[in-house]
């Protein structure tokens, strides 16, 4: 029998994450040879705990909150696109040296293409809310697709200043905007993402007027707690075309599983409502 892949999540609380339950149903689907465990590492231990993993064999972890930036020191490579995010989500185990990569942004970009395959960022508005982590992966990813101007809001303004520094487009095709005009920067939107925090369970709502948003735009909030945010729900009623949030947690996993088991994975309605249980 072939030799036991071991891989796994590392974070600190640990105990919230849904990336054991996909690894572990792809690894079962696919009846390979393999375990993904959940491994809770505080900051403080986070070289040796990463040390640890090397010693017994792990052939990899995904890196969740509060280590995505920390780990990248103890990285030997870091692919561009996790060097221009700023953060690996994904580390890969090869003779003892840490190659990192970060997904979310190919997460995000699949979970879009799932809804609608033809959708062509090309040369298109796109509206972006929030200026944290995941904003970084996602405007990365938009940059990667040749997007044709992203309007950056976010409540601490100085914040989306700074990521669009970072990704060196300043002045060019990103624009930040106050949060207060959020409402009226729509008109030109070809795609409206929400990745703040607002409209998560036990956090306050997004209120946005989607009053001048163009019916023919794409609205994603990568908010899955609820899946079937308010955001969503002012959306569809007014018939633009909706992405809910899950599926960029689906699909920023496969690239990770494909690294450490070969295979690139499908995400299946069986998984969402695995997931979504
Ligand atoms: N679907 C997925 O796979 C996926 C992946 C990653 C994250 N997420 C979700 O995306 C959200 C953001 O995650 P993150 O890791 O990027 O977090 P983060 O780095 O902490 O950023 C949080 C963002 O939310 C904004 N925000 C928080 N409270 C706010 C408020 N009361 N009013 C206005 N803005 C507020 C922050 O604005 P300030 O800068 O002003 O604080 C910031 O832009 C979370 O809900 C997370 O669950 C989903």
């Amino acid at each position: 029998m072939s030799k036991q892949i071991k891989c796994g999540v590392i974070g600190h609380p640990i105990t919230h994450s849904k990336s054991p339950l996909i690894h572990n149903y792809w690894i079962n689907t696919y009846g390979l040879n393999g375990i993904y465990e959940a491994i809770d590492v505080a900051p403080e231990n986070l070289e040796t705990g990463v040390k640890r993993l090397i010693d017994e064999g792990y052939k990899g972890f995904n890196v969740t909150v509060p280590h995505k930036e920390t780990i990248m020191a103890l990285c030997d490579k870091i692919d561009h696109n996790a060097q221009n995010i700023g953060a690996v989500n994904t580390v890969v185990i090869e003779n003892g040296r840490l190659r990192g990569m970060n997904t979310d942004g190919y997460g995000f970009l699949h979970n879009i293409w799932d809804t609608d395959p033809n959708f062509d960022f090309e040369d298109k508005c796109a509206v972006v809310l929030g200026a944290g982590g995941a904003t970084r992966a996602i405007v990365s990813a938009l940059i990667g697709e040749r997007i044709g101007k992203i309007i950056l809001l976010n409540r601490t303004r100085e914040r989306a200043e700074n990521l669009a520094e970072d990704m060196g487009k300043v002045g060019n095709f990103i624009t930040v905007e106050d949060w207060k005009n959020r409402h009226a920067v729509l008109t030109t939107a070809d795609l409206l993402v929400n990745t703040t925090a607002l409209g998560m369970q036990g956090q306050p709502v997004l209120e946005i007027d989607l009053g001048k948003l163009p019916v023919h735009a794409l609205v994603n909030d990568i908010v899955y707690a609820p899946l079937d945010t308010d955001l969503l729900k002012a959306a569809r009623v007014r018939g633009n075309k909706t992405v809910t949030g899950i599926g960029m947690l689906l699909h920023q996993a496969r690239p990770a599983f494909k690294e450490w088991f070969g295979l690139l994975p499908g995400v299946t309605d069986e998984l969402n409502e695995l997931v979504l249980k």
